[in-house]
């Protein structure tokens, strides 16, 4: 079966350099085997998560099916005041048990590398029972891009994050969707059916 990867990148800004550094790293999955998708906040704006609302637009009918079809996810985001964006905390607020058992990497486009940033996705992401990579990418705009070249350190870090993510993320995931179907006293038991 193919490892598929869901990148969500969460810059609104036009060529927001989070969300290219999200597709390179897509790319690179693919390149270990994954197949991708990529959900730009950008483009499929998803309205404030109001959990009295049906939530029934179609931007997000698409992300509910597109988190539903990801084995592991990458989510970018630039650095907001040491935190994520408010884009990617309202996409995180609209998901619970769908990120159960999958595997989370995590970019950044900071100034000062968005450790805090990445900290923060992680403990959304621990809070629904996803693993993350020990390691997040960080990248600073003014640094890594010259004349639209990439830093080639950058790309090296991005490879490393799209070779791992597949390759631990594989064996999660096959782990959880065999607990799954198993009795043992696995946390998976409690997304039983
Ligand atoms: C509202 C706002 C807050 C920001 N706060 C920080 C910050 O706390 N630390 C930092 O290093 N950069 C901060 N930045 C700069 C962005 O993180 C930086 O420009 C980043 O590269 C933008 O990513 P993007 O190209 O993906 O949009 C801030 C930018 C904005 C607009």
């Amino acid at each position: 079966m193919t490892f598929r990867v869901l990148g969500v990148g969460s810059s609104l800004r036009n060529k927001a350099s989070s969300t290219t550094a999200l597709s390179i790293a897509l790319n690179l999955a693919s390149k270990y085997g994954a197949e991708t998708r990529l959900f730009d906040l950008r483009q499929n704006k998803l309205p404030l998560y109001d959990p009295g609302e049906n939530n029934s637009s179609l931007e997000i009918k698409k992300i509910q099916e597109d988190v539903s079809w990801a084995d592991a996810l990458i989510l970018s985001t630039p650095d907001y005041h040491g935190s994520m964006s408010g884009a990617m905390k309202n996409f995180l607020d609209y998901f619970w048990a769908e990120f159960a058992g999958k595997t989370f990497g995590y970019i950044c486009a900071s100034h000062e590398k968005g450790l805090t940033a990445m900290d923060q996705m992680r403990t959304a992401v621990r809070q629904c029972y996803g693993w993350s990579m020990p390691y997040g990418v960080s990248l600073n705009d003014s640094e890594d891009f010259t004349d639209g070249k990439m830093n080639p350190k950058l790309e090296s870090r991005l490879d490393m994050l799209a070779r791992d993510l597949v390759v631990y993320g594989t064996i999660l995931r096959q782990q959880f969707v065999k607990d799954l179907g198993d009795s043992d006293n696995a946390f998976a038991s409690r997304y039983r059916k």
